[in-house]
């Protein structure tokens, strides 16, 4: 039972995704220093953002690199999210101008991309109930800054 109860509540900790850590034990994504981060970015999060990106606009992202998603942070070492890079949405919980104004990109954002990113990161996706988790606030900035416990 106590054991029951241990994975319960590991479970609903960020997952062990990247390298093993001084313990032997694999590092969270939070528990990652910046450069296992960067290696994490290349080997995880890179390839899978692109492999959806190319599905959906193949010319458009026939090369993508760091600069997809952190802009010319990747050239000062600036990798802090959510960015000014990438468009400011609007700050509505339920995204309704998004789906609106840009329904494709919403829908694979919310189908894929999120879920993907999320679980690259080994982390819980965006909850409108806790209002806290990986979502499009992990990326983009709302009409005031960053949004959602995001920083
Ligand atoms: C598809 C979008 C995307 C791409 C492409 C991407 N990143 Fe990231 N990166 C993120 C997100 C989102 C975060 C923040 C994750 C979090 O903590 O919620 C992040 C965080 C980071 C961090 C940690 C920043 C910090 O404050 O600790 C580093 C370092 C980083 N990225 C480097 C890179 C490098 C190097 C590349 C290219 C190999 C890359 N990223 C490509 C989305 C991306
Ligand atoms: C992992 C990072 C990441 C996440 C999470 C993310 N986006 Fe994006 N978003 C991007 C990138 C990168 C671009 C810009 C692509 C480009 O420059 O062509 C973008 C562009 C956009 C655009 C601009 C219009 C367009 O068609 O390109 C809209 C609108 C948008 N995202 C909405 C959303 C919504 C809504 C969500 C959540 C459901 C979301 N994004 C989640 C990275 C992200």
């Amino acid at each position: 039972m106590a054991g029951l109860i241990a994975i319960a509540l590991w479970s609903c900790g960020p997952k062990r995704v990247g390298p093993a850590g001084p313990d032997g034990k694999s590092l969270t994504w939070p528990q990652m220093n910046v450069e296992q981060r960067k290696a994490h970015m290349k080997s995880e999060v890179l390839p899978r953002a692109t492999k959806i990106f190319q599905e959906w606009r193949p010319e458009r992202y026939a090369k993508t690199d760091c600069t997809l998603c952190h802009g010319t942070g990747d050239y000062t070492g600036n990798y802090n999210m959510p960015t000014a890079h990438l468009p400011r949405l609007s700050g509505e919980l339920l995204l309704g101008p998004e789906r609106a104004k840009h329904p494709d990109t919403t829908k694979i954002k919310l189908n894929k991309l999120v879920p993907e990113m999320a679980s690259a990161l080994g982390v819980k996706t965006f909850s409108l109930i806790t209002r806290r988790g990986f979502g499009c606030y992990s990326c983009h900035l709302g009409p005031d800054g960053p949004m959602f416990g995001n920083n």
